[in-house]
């Protein structure tokens, strides 16, 4: 087991009605101009905006909303929002909406609190981020994680590129996770998150790292989870039993719990990022896409550590660990399938690209050779290529 801090400072309010204790958890972080973010309109259609605004108002807290945040978190928009919300003297910024508008949100607070910067510097890395304003998450999708995480993800489009800003300061203060409210998610979303939670969970999981157990443990109990009630949500989406283990585990598989003392692989991550940057396709969906190609390619890094995920996830034992590794990655691809999820570049609705847009995705992906990707199997630009060409059928 490697040395790790672990810092998960979100207060989790879980459960029926909890959206209502909105207003009272803001007090109880000193917000009092409250800036709220959401996305394309479905907090509005199920009322659940003007529930949350109501429930502002009546505590006495000032707000003003911003709508209309696109999955794939754009840049220009966040940086728009940034403007009004420094107009509007926020000091809380709250996101009523699934990963892109919390992402959104956590760009908002950054923004807001450090004016003359242009935020984009700070997912470049230009300039570090040392402040922040608080934000608040009521949550409306198991998916991203963002509701506890210490990541924001935006996509620029001037320049094509979606890129992960990790700090303390993107973890927000506390996350209303109400499974009720992900009644309204069409089956895609649903499927979108579960294959999320599974790659938050296996992109930690796929480590050379030993001595392990709990990490191990825990990461194959909200593996075994989120599979069993991803078949039964998909079925029936206002399953409270089931929206709610799905949507535990989505904080649970990205808070760091999953990877606790090993070193993490993210590879997949990396590769979905650039499908969505180029193609705009769902998150989950650029994950199902690529990860039976990464495996393929990666698991003879380390057979039996497939061969656990084999045994421990999906009761599969083989004569050989190799057997065994590749019956557990078929399983999984099964399950991706089972859900509707694409395990390709057709099912993902892209159709078979190029050779000339492979190596530019590959180009985007290696940072054009500045980088490799992932610990358990590292990755160059060539070994990137090797893998979108496979996932191009
Ligand atoms: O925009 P609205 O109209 O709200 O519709 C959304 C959107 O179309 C819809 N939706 C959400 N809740 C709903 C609902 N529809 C009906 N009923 C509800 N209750 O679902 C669609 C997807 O929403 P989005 O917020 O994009 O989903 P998700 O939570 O999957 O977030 C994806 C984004 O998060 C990033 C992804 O890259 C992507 O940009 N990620 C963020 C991470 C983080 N910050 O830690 C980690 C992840 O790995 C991921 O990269
Ligand atoms: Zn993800």
């Amino acid at each position: 087991m490697h040395n790790f801090t672990h810092y998960t400072p979100t207060k989790v309010v879980f459960g029926k009605d909890t959206q209502f204790q909105t207003a009272s958890e803001i007090k109880e972080f000193g917000g009092s101009k409250v800036f709220v973010v959401y996305g394309g309109g479905s907090v509005v259609r199920s009322g659940l905006l003007d529930a949350i605004t109501n429930n502002l108002q009546e505590n006495g807290l000032e707000y003003q909303v911003k709508g209309g945040v696109h999955p794939n978190p754009r840049l220009s928009f966040a940086r728009e929002a940034v403007k009004e919300s420094i107009e509007f003297g926020t000091d809380f910024v709250l996101a009523v909406g699934g990963g892109s508008v919390i992402d959104t949100a956590k760009a908002v607070a950054h923004g807001t609190a450090n004016p003359d910067v242009d935020i984009w510097e700070f997912w470049e890395r230009k300039k570090t981020l040392t402040r922040s304003l608080p934000v608040g998450v009521v949550l409306t999708i198991s998916a991203a994680g963002s509701e506890m995480s210490n990541s924001a993800v935006l996509t620029n489009t001037e320049i094509g590129r979606k890129r992960g800003l990790s700090t303390d300061l993107n973890r927000p203060k506390f996350a209303i996770m109400n499974p009720e409210l992900t009644y309204t998610l069409p089956k895609y979303q649903i499927g979108c998150g579960v294959v999320d939670i599974m790659m938050h969970t296996l992109d930690r999981y796929f480590t050379h790292t030993k001595g392990n157990r709990l990490t191990d443990e825990i990461a194959e109990s909200v593996l075994r989870t989120v599979i069993d009630s991803g078949k039964v949500a998909i079925k029936e989406p206002a399953d409270y039993d089931a929206m709610s283990e799905i949507m535990w585990c989505g904080s649970i598989s990205h808070n760091g719990m999953t990877g606790l003392g090993a070193e993490t692989d993210f590879a997949p991550h990396q590769l979905g990022h650039e499908l969505s940057a180029m193609f705009d396709v769902a998150h989950g969906a650029s994950l199902s896409a690529i990860w039976g190609s990464w495996a393929m390619y990666s698991y003879k890094e380390e057979p039996a550590r497939f061969a656990r995920y084999a045994e421990k996830v999906w009761g599969i034992t083989a004569d050989t660990e190799e057997e065994a590794a590749v019956k557990a990655i078929e399983a999984t691809v099964d399950y991706f399938q089972s859900l509707d999820m694409p395990v390709n570049f057709t099912t993902l609705g892209i159709g078979v690209q190029s050779a000339e847009v492979l190596e530019k995705l590959a180009d985007s992906c290696s940072y054009d050779r500045g980088r490799t990707i992932g610990s358990f199997r590292v990755c160059d630009r060539d070994d990137i290529l090797e893998i979108y060409k496979m996932a191009n059928c």
